[in-house]
């Protein structure tokens, strides 16, 4: 199973924070927003992980992030040249799919919930067709929206409707079998001139093989795209943090737990971190692992 993030565009939403920033390098709370849906990938148990980016701010990415290597992940690193939407992900990313699997994560969306490390550990293994994430929201129409049966299998997907069939948006997160390189080469531009994955999704469903995972109310998914969108999962991650003393979407955490990494490697990246606090976190971590034994 391969992974891909997308973090390109212009976040022309977030003007004028972003005219030299990018928007997945902004920090919600604690650390930049990149690390919540790369920790996504890395809880599924994804090692190797194409990041899409613009030309412009590719460097800063890499300087941030380098190979992943001290993480226990392969990074590899891909230009979108224009904002031409999601589905050109699976085009771009082709010769890295290979013939592989493909999880895709889009670079402003953060996703926190008890059971999720299991939810996406069970798809670790490969399953054939596509598996997206339901996730009940108040403005459906600001998403792609999907219908389905009870039986999980989606029956219905639209992007951005006026009028919306359901409250189920599409989260960011997409689990794809090897067709969908084919499927995205086939897609066409269609509002903005974009390629949409909401189109990828339709041609999974006329094929039958759309499943759909709702997340229930457990889970909090909330995309910074925003200026308050921005804020709002800055203040939800400081509540959980602070109330809680855990970290979320901490990649060294997260690689250390799942045996990436070893703890003399832990301790090594907590003596760079020490200045803000995050070192101490991982510190915190790792002698009360110690105490437990
Ligand atoms: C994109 C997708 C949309 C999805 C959303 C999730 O929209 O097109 O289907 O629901 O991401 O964040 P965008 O945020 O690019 O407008």
């Amino acid at each position: 199973m391969k992974g891909i993030i997308l973090a390109g565009g212009t976040g022309s939403r977030l003007y004028p924070i972003t005219r030299v920033v990018s928007k997945q390098l902004l920090p919600v709370y604690d650390k930049p927003m990149i690390y919540f849906p790369l920790t996504t990938l890395m809880l599924s148990g994804i090692r190797d992980i194409q990041i899409i980016t613009t030309k412009e701010h590719q460097q800063a990415f890499q300087t941030l992030l380098g190979n992943g290597h001290q993480w226990g992940i392969n990074i590899s690193w891909c230009v979108q040249n224009e904002p031409n939407g999601i589905a050109e992900a699976f085009v771009l990313s082709e010769n890295f799919i290979g013939d592989d699997h493909c999880a895709l994560a889009l670079g402003d969306n953060i996703l926190f919930g008890n059971g999720l490390t299991r939810l996406l550990q069970t798809y670790k293994q490969p399953r054939s067709g596509a598996t997206v994430f339901a996730y009940r929201v108040k403005d459906p129409e600001n998403y792609g929206v999907i219908s389905f049966d009870e039986k999980g299998l989606g029956t219905e997907v639209e992007e951005k409707p006026d009028k919306p069939k359901t409250n189920y948006a599409l989260i960011g997160l997409y689990y794809y079998d090897n067709q969908v390189v084919k499927i995205a080469r086939d897609v066409k531009p269609g509002l903005n001139n974009e390629k949409h994955i909401t189109d990828i999704n339709k041609k999974y469903l006329e094929l039958g093989q759309l499943h759909v995972e709702q997340l229930g109310r457990g889970y909090a998914w909330l995309d910074a795209g925003t200026v308050d969108s921005l804020h709002n999962a800055s203040a939800f991650v400081r509540s959980v943090e602070s109330r809680q003393g855990i970290k979320i979407a901490c990649p060294e955490e997260i690689a250390w737990r799942m045996g990436y990494i070893t703890s003399q490697n832990l301790a090594e990246l907590a003596d760079n971190l020490m200045a803000s606090g995050y070192g101490n976190y991982l510190w915190e971590i790792l002698n009360e692992t110690k105490e437990n034994k």
